[in-house]
């Protein structure tokens, strides 16, 4: 990667039209937990079990966004940020998932809103950033069926409450962390394990991404309506056969799995057959409704990926070879910084011929940040963003359809379980105090965007 022309970007070889901004979520931000009637998520029950959160941080007060969300947009006007994405907490709405809607919280979203307005800000609305009402949970969460109904009224609820000032709608955040994180795996909330969570879950998922789809398409006129989806490019460790359908296998799983089924093309079976196992849970018509035009899909990409072949791992018969088993650069988070693999995987999402437009909905980095005499000199991730917008701008002119990118994150926030050792802020918070530091990676940003055009 050339350092030198990454560091010479500048804003206006990405068009006059990009769109800038920076990602947030619900539950990593806001705390109030208790506050004016917000129902509990699954992730207030899980970070209260000792061991699944680092430090056993919770969330509680967080970044106490609920309080301070005037200084934090003004934070984000300061550095240049024109569009702000953030998350509906479905519990704060609707306490108990469905039925009664707390007008309270809808207040909150809506000074939010206007907030953002008021600054010539952008909202952006993600319906879904993983803190299912523990209500639902209760019931099943996302291995009931009948969360099709339950989110479709809460996606009713908020269209109607907040469509008439919001175009920008983003319907799920990474389902596939959802499916492999939240209920196979068990690191993330509700923290439910066994692969045979997984293929209900997914389907669920896909089945609620579209259905959104529509009802944002039905109440909001004039909507941009996309989905966000994680991915990663996937490399073979080695040339052998093995080694590259391994890779078929993990890029069917981390890449293909929920945007083919959108674009009609179905489960990717083709390149993992225990994918067909799917059909027990498809009802008639299925097909169809996993279906939706949507304007934008949302890439998220923060690494990429080595795999191996692997017999010690059951069905999927494969394992990661992680950075640093390969002496590559990592951050915080042990990624891989791998700014071509952004560059990669935006082509390969484009070859889809119904994906329209790509917006980079996150991107960002986790490093080891150190406060000294009121700075953070986190040259590193001035260096990852650097890279990875080069490598962004370099798709977009070889024709890739990429339209905004929205970096994660505008504060340090509650990073799940990892809780708040992981920080990906632009701006530094000490949780103690809550006070805001701007890092000089915020600085730069503000620098390359508020620059004359
Ligand atoms: C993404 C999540 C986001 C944040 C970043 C670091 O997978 O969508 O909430 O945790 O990773």
């Amino acid at each position: 990667m050339n350092q030198k022309m990454s560091s010479q970007l500048s804003r206006k070889d990405f068009g006059n039209d990009f769109r800038w901004g920076t990602a947030t979520a619900s539950f990593q931000i806001e705390g109030a937990v208790k506050e004016d009637g917000r129902g509990l998520s699954i992730w207030d029950t899980f970070s209260r079990i000792p061991g699944k959160i680092k430090n056993n941080d919770n969330a509680d007060v967080a970044c106490n966004f609920y309080h301070l969300y005037e200084n934090d947009l003004a934070l984000a006007a300061q550095l240049g940020f024109k569009e702000f994405r953030f998350s509906i907490s479905w519990s704060r709405i609707l306490p108990a998932g469905t039925g009664n809607i707390n007008r309270k919280g809808i207040d909150f979203y809506n000074r939010l809103i206007d907030q953002c307005l008021q600054l010539k800000i952008t909202p952006w609305i993600t319906l879904y950033h993983w803190d299912l009402p523990q209500a639902l949970e209760d019931r099943g969460g996302w291995k009931n069926r009948e969360i099709v109904n339950w989110f479709q009224e809460y996606t009713e609820l908020c269209t109607a409450e907040f469509g008439d000032r919001v175009r920008n709608w983003i319907i799920l955040n990474e389902p596939m962390a959802v499916a492999g994180l939240g209920y196979t795996t068990g690191l993330h909330a509700p923290g439910k394990k066994g692969l045979f969570n997984f293929l209900p879950v997914v389907h669920h998922l896909s089945l609620c991404q579209a259905e959104g789809g529509r009802t944002v398409r039905r109440n909001v006129p004039g909507a941009y309506i996309g989905t966000a989806v994680s991915c990663s490019f996937v490399k073979p460790y080695t040339g052998s056969l093995r080694d590259k359908m391994a890779a078929k296998r993990a890029d069917a799983l981390l890449n293909r799995l929920f945007i083919e089924p959108a674009l009609g093309l179905g489960y990717p079976a083709d390149a993992f057959s225990y994918l067909n196992n799917i059909e027990k849970y498809m009802q008639p018509d299925d097909r169809e409704k996993l279906q939706f035009d949507f304007d934008f899909i949302g890439i998220q990409n923060y690494f990429s990926v080595v795999v191996k072949h692997s017999w010690l791992k059951p069905v999927l018969w494969l394992a990661e070879v992680p950075a640093s088993r390969r002496n590559a650069p990592a951050t915080a988070m042990g990624w891989e910084i791998d700014p071509e693999g952004m560059y990669q995987i935006l082509q390969q999402f484009s070859k889809y011929k119904g994906i329209k437009d790509i917006i980079v909905s996150e991107n960002g980095a986790a490093f080891k940040d150190v406060l000294s005499n009121g700075q953070i000199e986190d040259s590193e991730r001035t260096a990852f963003f650097q890279q990875y917008l080069y490598n962004i701008l370099r798709a977009k002119q070889d024709g890739v359809n990429v339209k905004g990118y929205l970096a994660w994150s505008l504060t340090d926030n509650f990073e799940w379980a990892e809780g708040y050792a992981a920080r990906f802020g632009l701006v530094h918070i000490d949780f103690d105090t809550q006070e805001r530091t701007v890092k000089n990676s915020g600085k730069w940003f503000a620098d390359f965007l508020n620059a004359e055009k």
